[in-house]
């Protein structure tokens, strides 16, 4: 069905079947019976012109402008989504998040709705009264999270990167409706719901469209037995004169200004005359029967009527600037300014747009995937937050997976949101911002029951769902994994001021910085001193041998020129520095992205430009075979800003290749990685280059397929790994070294099927050549499916992401994972004895590798050590990363926690190569 059937393009189309014209019928006949009998100036008529039904529309029409705006929903008893039969759940002992406080308590569910919060046990007792009964054990519960955008259901999984987008094919831009093109068994339903996401704001992909608009839903993660669209959204307002209309568009450069300008130029003029209609058909003028309007236009009147909610997508302060003025020219209020990267910046613009300030919506470190993201910055919820704007962390799904929306709200948290604002930034901003605070967002009475109930406390990394209810209704139920859960919410988050600064002093590009010491720094109230020892990661235990103070046994760690001179009790004189219980480990390294090929994803003037597509270019005769394998070695920039942050989070080296990306055409052969210091200024500067042959790279996922099928490459692989044997071209040299095992060959790989075909291709070269590849698999969403047989060939794999989930059709068998499965993917793997690393695949996200093995080692029940070599000694075995000495490797120094933890912030990084301590 039609998502937009508003009552004013109803007025005009008559010709509809009689059902669907009928409510509205009635409606117009009681609005026009009320309006002439209440209103004065009505009386005016003789009530017989009222009685026919042109004439019935345009009252009706006039009537539903002068409605008021949409208003709050009065007290309910049953939710209009409830599904009948469903029981009541009482949930007891619950450490309750309502929105604005916690409370200790009891929640009652029943009939779609909280139906009461206090202390209900006496009702278990009950006997009359049968529900559910869920002992939560001082558990955290919290509303249903709320995404302020998503594309669920518009962009469905499995993601289908050649596919045209939808809404390039709508006749125009300003009528399209999310709803009509939306897929009603997107994965990404249930999948958001396990992460706690009860619902989202679905905006169109306006990505290709930088200037026009088009109708956004609010929508449960809920599929109902209806099944329709429609039975989805939340408050459709097509059936309800108190419900909002949803729009969305994108500002994004001069001509979409423009063009939107002249858009609402039109929009005000109609709404005018459709005002000046009415008081027309009030003074008696009969001659004019149309009521005025373009449906293509309707929204932005409804729009300027501040009968929609409008989300507007702006990055760059002038774009945030366009908004402010339009809003001002026509006089509407604009309730999200979304993707708005650059407001850090500036941000008293957006206080100046008419009506009431606007939610600001952000990612919490997504940035840098355009030239209008470039200065996006984790820093900017706080300071946002901190002059007093509402801010709401959002995915973008498929952009961020939806179903982490709570990651984004603690890596916001722990860049310096305070834990309040970061959980009010998922549920009651967004929830405020879509006019739907009277119903979700909120635990209070009469609120409909989309509720949480936490393993842990939600702003602690790795925390999930135990069980999940929208509507009442049960989403998601693993009771049993709880783990003991703090009942403080706020666990102490670094002070980022010194480096929050910066980034503004230097418009969000801050130059990496900070002090390089040599001589004696002494690190005082160290927990923990984790070094590497024979390629793996060891806890040094003589830190707390010989100083034990108190019932904390801190230690003292003392450095000389960047090598670590004493540990345990120091006397060294020099630099002391207190760790406040922090800790020492080695640092991380990234693998997987195109960090340190470029600086922004989608522009290529900063990139290493193309290579030559051996598979479907004809290359140039003086290329020659060189076309065929590209050494990252020879493309890389240092002094990225991904990089630079990397290295400020630990992440000391990266292994680079280049990467088969469709818009490149998409190659089979990415050639040979690179390994290299994130922190270095140059190649040539010392320690910058660590290796620079490491692997040979190759891509079998259909995602990154361009001209060649699956098959065809991987005939292509098979042959020149079996039969390459003269060393004459470097295509063969290359594929000769992987083939015997000189070099690592590392596949990009998700589909079971396609790893069972590496596999037998692996025993075939081997038994052909007498050798052992070391093969590793770049991916692996499907593994698990294989796993024996991948432990038997041993292949290891590099997981990317971290946590797994069916985004493309080559990851449709993916696990969920906790809270659906009891294991993690990693964790499966290695009980088959599966080499397992950590991987990322967007240069942005490799900062965060030790969150995601932090999720990781809670979530897959791992010690420290086997969860840190995930992302260090185990990845770097895998590559083949050759030249880093137990001796020689950097170490990280984090303040007040461990690497893993959202507490700590890495400050220093100890130096052995270049013999000095490098404070962040
Ligand atoms: C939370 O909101 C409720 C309802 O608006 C109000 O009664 C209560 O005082 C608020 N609590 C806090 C801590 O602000
Ligand atoms: C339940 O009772 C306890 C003890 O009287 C009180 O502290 C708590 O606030 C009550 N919880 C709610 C949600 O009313
Ligand atoms: C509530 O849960 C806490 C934490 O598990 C427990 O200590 C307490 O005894 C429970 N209270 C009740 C009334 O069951
Ligand atoms: C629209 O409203 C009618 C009457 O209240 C209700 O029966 C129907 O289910 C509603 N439809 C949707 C999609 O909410
Ligand atoms: C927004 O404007 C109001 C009133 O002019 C002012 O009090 C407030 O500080 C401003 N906030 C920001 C973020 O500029
Ligand atoms: C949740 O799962 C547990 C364990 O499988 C089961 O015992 C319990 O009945 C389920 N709860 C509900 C409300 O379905
Ligand atoms: C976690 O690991 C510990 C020690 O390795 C083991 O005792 C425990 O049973 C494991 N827990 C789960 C849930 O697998």
């Amino acid at each position: 069905m039609g998502g937009r059937e508003s009552i004013h393009q109803a007025t005009v189309a008559p010709r509809r079947p009689l059902s669907v014209l009928l409510p509205w019928f009635i409606t117009a006949s009681l609005y026009a019976l009320l309006l002439v009998l209440f209103s004065t100036p009505f009386l005016q008529y003789s009530t017989t012109s009222v009685f026919t039904i042109g004439k019935v529309y345009r009252y009706s029409a006039c009537a539903a402008l002068s409605e008021p705006t949409p208003v709050a929903n009065r007290r309910r008893t049953v939710s209009d989504r409830f599904v009948e039969g469903s029981l009541d759940t009482l949930i007891l002992n619950a450490t309750i998040w309502t929105g604005n406080d916690t409370l200790t308590g009891d929640i009652l569910l029943s009939k779609g709705l909280i139906s009461d919060i206090g202390n209900l046990s006496e009702l278990a007792k009950e006997p009359s009264h049968s529900m559910h009964v869920i002992h939560a054990g001082g558990a955290w519960v919290t509303p249903g999270l709320v995404d302020l955008d998503s594309h669920a259901g518009v962009q469905s999984i499995p993601i289908r990167p050649s596919a045209n987008s939808l809404d390039e094919k709508g006749p125009h831009p300003l009528v399209f409706r999310t709803i009509d093109a939306f897929t009603t068994h997107d994965p990404a339903f249930f999948m958001a719901a396990v992460g706690g996401v009860t619902a989202a704001h679905i905006a169109p992909d306006l990505k290709h469209l930088p200037w026009t608009a088009g109708q956004a839903f609010v929508i449960k993660h809920r599929r109902t037995k209806e099944g329709s669209a429609a039975s989805m959204v939340v408050e459709p307002p097509w059936n309800s004169t108190s419900a909002y209309y949803h729009i969305a568009h994108r500002v994004d450069g001069a001509e979409a200004v423009w063009k939107l300008e002249k858009a609402y130029r039109q929009a005000s003029q109609i709404r005018v005359a459709q005002d000046e209609f009415c008081s027309g058909l009030l003074s008696g003028d009969e001659l004019r029967d149309h009521f005025p309007q373009d449906a293509a236009l309707e929204p932005l009147v409804d729009v300027l009527r501040g009968r929609a909610k409008v989300a507007i997508y702006a990055s760059e302060v002038a774009s945030l600037a366009a908004v402010v003025r339009l809003s001002n020219e026509f006089k509407f209020s604009v309730t999200t300014v979304q993707n708005a990267d650059e407001a850090w910046l500036a941000p008293s613009i957006l206080n100046q747009t008419f009506g009431t300030q606007p939610v600001i919506g952000l990612a919490s470190t997504r940035h840098r995937t355009s030239l209008e993201s470039y200065r996006g910055s984790a820093f900017a919820p706080q300071v946002l937050s901190d002059v007093g704007y509402r801010v709401a962390m959002e995915t973008g799904h498929p952009s961020v997976n939806g179903r982490y929306l709570l990651q984004e709200a603690q890596i916001a948290h722990h860049y310096g949101l305070s834990a309040r604002k970061a959980l009010a930034s998922i549920t009651t901003i967004p929830s405020e911002a879509l006019g739907l605070a009277h119903r979700i967002g909120w635990l209070r009475t009469g609120h409909d029951a989309d509720v949480v109930l936490w393993n842990g406390s939600p702003l602690q990394l790795g925390t999930v769902p135990q069980m999940v209810w929208i509507d009442g209704m049960l989403m998601v139920n693993s009771s049993g994994s709880a783990r003991p859960s703090s009942p403080r919410l706020r666990s102490v988050m670094p002070s980022w001021a010194k480096e929050r600064d910066a980034a503004r002093i230097w418009d969000g590009l801050p130059p990496v910085g900070g002090g390089k010491q040599t001589g004696t720094v002494v690190f005082k109230t160290v927990n923990t001193l984790w070094t590497r020892k024979n390629g793996q990661i060891k806890e040094d235990k003589s830190l707390h041998s010989k100083d034990g103070v108190g019932s904390k046994r801190y230690g003292t760690v003392a450095v000389n020129d960047g090598k670590i001179t004493c540990v345990g009790r120091c006397q060294e004189e020099g630099e002391t520095i207190d760790l406040e219980g922090g800790s020492i480990s080695p640092g991380f390294m990234t693998f997987g992205s195109a960090l340190g090929l470029g600086e922004i994803e989608d522009d290529v003037s900063t990139g290493t430009g193309p290579s030559y597509d051996p598979f479907s270019a004809n290359t140039p005769l003086i290329v020659g075979d060189v076309a065929g394998i590209s050494r990252a070695s020879d493309s890389l920039q240092f002094g990225t800003q991904d990089a630079l942050l990397a290295y400020r989070s630990g992440v000391t080296m990266a292994t680079s290749h280049l990467p088969g990306s469709p818009k490149m055409g998409g190659f089979a052969i990415q050639g040979v990685s690179a390994t290299f210091e994130t922190g270095s200024d140059h190649l040539l500067a010392r320690g910058a280059m660590i290796q620079d042959k490491v692997a040979l790279h190759v891509s079998v996922r259909r995602a990154d397929q361009g001209k060649m099928g699956i098959g065809s490459i991987v005939s292509v692989i098979r042959r020149l790994l079996l039969h390459s044997d003269t060393t004459n071209t470097e295509t063969e040299r290359m594929f000769r070294e992987a083939a015997t095992g000189v070099i690592p060959f590392v596949v990009a790989v998700d589909d079971a099927d396609i790893m069972a075909l590496l596999v037998k291709v692996k025993y075939e070269v081997e038994d052909l050549r007498g050798s052992t590849m070391r093969m590793v698999f770049f991916g692996g969403a499907e593994a698990h499916l294989i796993a024996e047989e991948i432990a038997g060939a041993k292949i290891g794999v590099i997981l990317s992401p971290s946590k797994p989930s069916p985004m493309y059709w080559d990851e449709r068998r993916a696990t969920y994972g906790p809270p659906v499965d009891q294991h993690t993917l990693a964790s499966t793997l290695r009980k088959h004895d599966i080499s397992v690393a950590i991987g990322a695949k967007d240069p942005w996200n490799a900062r965060n590798l030790r969150f995601d093995i932090g999720w990781n080692m809670v979530q897959g029940n791992m010690t420290f050590e086997e969860a840190y070599e995930m992302g260090s000694a185990t990845l770097e075995r895998l590559l083949g990363v050759r030249y880093v000495e137990d001796d020689q490797s950097d170490l990280v120094v984090y303040e007040a926690g461990h690497a893993l933890e959202l507490s700590a912030k890495p400050i220093a990084v100890i130096s052995p190569t270049l013999g000095h301590v490098h404070i962040l």
